[in-house]
C-alpha cells in the first residue's frame, strides 16, 4: 500500500526541510526601485494611485537615497516629470534636463548605486507619444535620432545602464550606434524588449504625467494577445546589442517571462508595474488581504517564471520584510 504513491510532504514536513528543498530564492540584490524626479523645491507628492510613492524634487532625493542604500537595493531606474514639454520632447535630452540632473546628483552621493535611465520620450512631449507625431501618426524613424541623443545625454550625465521604453523599430541599434559613437561603449542597454500596449500602466501614467494626448500607444506597443511575437521581439533587440531583455507588464505575462527565459541567454527584468502595484495597496488599505505575504508571493512568482531582475515598486517594503524588519 504504501509503495503505491509518493509522499511529497516528506520534503515539506518543516520549515529547515522546506527551506532545503526550495527551488527558487528572492534576494534584495534582484530589485530595481522606479523613482519619479521632479522640477522644484520641497516637492513630495504622494501619487494618489500609487499609494507609498512620490513624485520628488532633487532637493529630496537625497533622504530617499540613503533609506533605498541603507537597504541595500543596488539599483534604481529614473523616470522625469518635467514643468515644460514640446512637441519633440526636448527635455528628454536636454544636457539640464531633470533625469540628467537627477543622475548627476546620484553618482556624487552614492556612486556604487546603479543609475538605470528610462529612455523615452513620452513625459517629455505635449501630445504624450513615445515619439515624434506628424498628421496624429507617431514616426518610427525620425524619433530614433531623438531617443539616441536621449540616451547619449543620459551616459554623459553618469547614467550606468540605459533602458529604452519606447518601442520604436531600431531603438536598440539606433542607441548603440549613438552611445558607441560617442565613446559610452562600456555602457549597457536594459531594453524593454517586450513591452505590450497594457491598462496596467494607467497609474504610472498619472505619476509620470505622460498620458497619450490622443489615440493609444497600440500602434507601437504589443497587443496583449500575442506570444510569438514577443520572441520576434526579443530576437531583434538581442541582434542589435541589447544586453537585458525586460518584460513587462510582469504579473498577467508569467508565461511570456518564461519563454523569453527559456529561448535567451541575456538577463531578463521583470517589470512589476504600477496597476500591479496599486492592486495589491489598494486591496491591503481595504484589510482584505496580507500584504507582506501577497507581495512576497507575487515576486517569487516572477523569479521562478525566469527573472533574474525585478522592477517594482515594492522594492523597500520587500528588502524590509526579507531583512526580517
Ligand atoms: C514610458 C514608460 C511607461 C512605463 C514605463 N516607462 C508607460 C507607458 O508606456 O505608457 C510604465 C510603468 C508602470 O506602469 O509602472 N514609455
Amino acid at each position: 500500500m504504501t509503495n503505491h504513491f509518493a509522499r511529497h510532504r516528506r520534503l515539506r514536513q518543516s520549515a529547515n526541510m522546506r527551506a532545503l528543498v526550495r527551488e527558487t530564492t528572492l534576494s534584495v540584490n534582484d530589485f530595481i526601485y522606479p523613482l519619479f524626479i521632479t522640477e522644484g523645491n520641497g516637492v513630495r507628492n504622494e501619487v494618489s494611485s500609487m499609494p507609498g510613492v512620490f513624485q520628488l524634487s532633487m532637493d529630496n532625493l537625497k533622504e530617499e537615497l540613503d533609506e533605498i542604500v541603507g537597504l541595500g537595493i543596488k539599483s534604481v531606474i529614473l523616470f522625469g516629470v518635467p514643468d515644460e514639454k514640446d512637441a519633440v520632447g526636448t527635455g528628454a535630452y536636454h544636457n539640464h534636463g531633470i533625469v540628467q540632473q537627477a543622475t548627476r546628483f546620484i553618482k556624487g552621493q552614492y556612486p556604487d548605486l546603479l543609475v538605470i535611465a528610462d529612455t523615452c520620450l513620452c513625459e517629455y512631449t505635449d501630445h504624450g507619444h513615445c515619439g515624434v507625431v506628424e498628421g496624429g501618426k507617431v514616426l518610427n524613424d525620425p524619433s530614433l535620432d531623438l531617443l539616441a541623443k536621449t540616451a547619449v545625454s543620459q551616459a554623459e550625465a553618469g547614467a550606468d545602464i540605459i533602458a529604452p521604453s519606447n518601442m520604436m523599430d531600431g531603438f536598440v541599434a539606433a542607441i548603440r550606434q549613438g552611445l558607441d559613437a560617442a565613446g559610452y561603449t562600456e555602457v549597457p542597454i536594459m531594453s524593454y524588449a517586450v513591452k505590450y500596449s497594457s491598462a496596467f500602466y494607467g497609474p504610472f501614467r498619472d505619476a509620470a504625467d505622460s498620458t497619450p494626448q490622443f489615440g493609444d500607444r497600440k500602434t507601437y506597443q504589443m497587443d496583449p494577445a500575442n506570444r510569438r511575437e514577443a520572441m520576434r521581439e526579443a530576437a531583434a533587440d538581442i541582434e542589435q546589442g541589447a544586453d537585458f531583455l525586460i518584460v513587462k507588464p510582469a504579473l498577467s505575462y508569467l508565461d511570456i517571462i518564461r519563454k523569453v527565459r527559456n529561448e535567451f541567454d541575456a538577463p531578463v527584468v521583470a517589470y512589476n508595474v504600477s496597476g500591479e502595484y496599486s492592486m495589491v495597496k489598494a486591496a491591503a488599505l481595504n484589510g482584505w488581504i496580507d500584504e507582506k505575504a501577497i507581495v512576497l508571493e507575487k515576486l517569487i512568482s516572477m523569479k521562478r517564471a525566469g527573472a533574474d531582475l525585478i522592477m517594482t515598486y515594492h522594492a523597500k517594503d520587500a528588502a524590509r520584510w526579507l531583512s526580517g524588519q
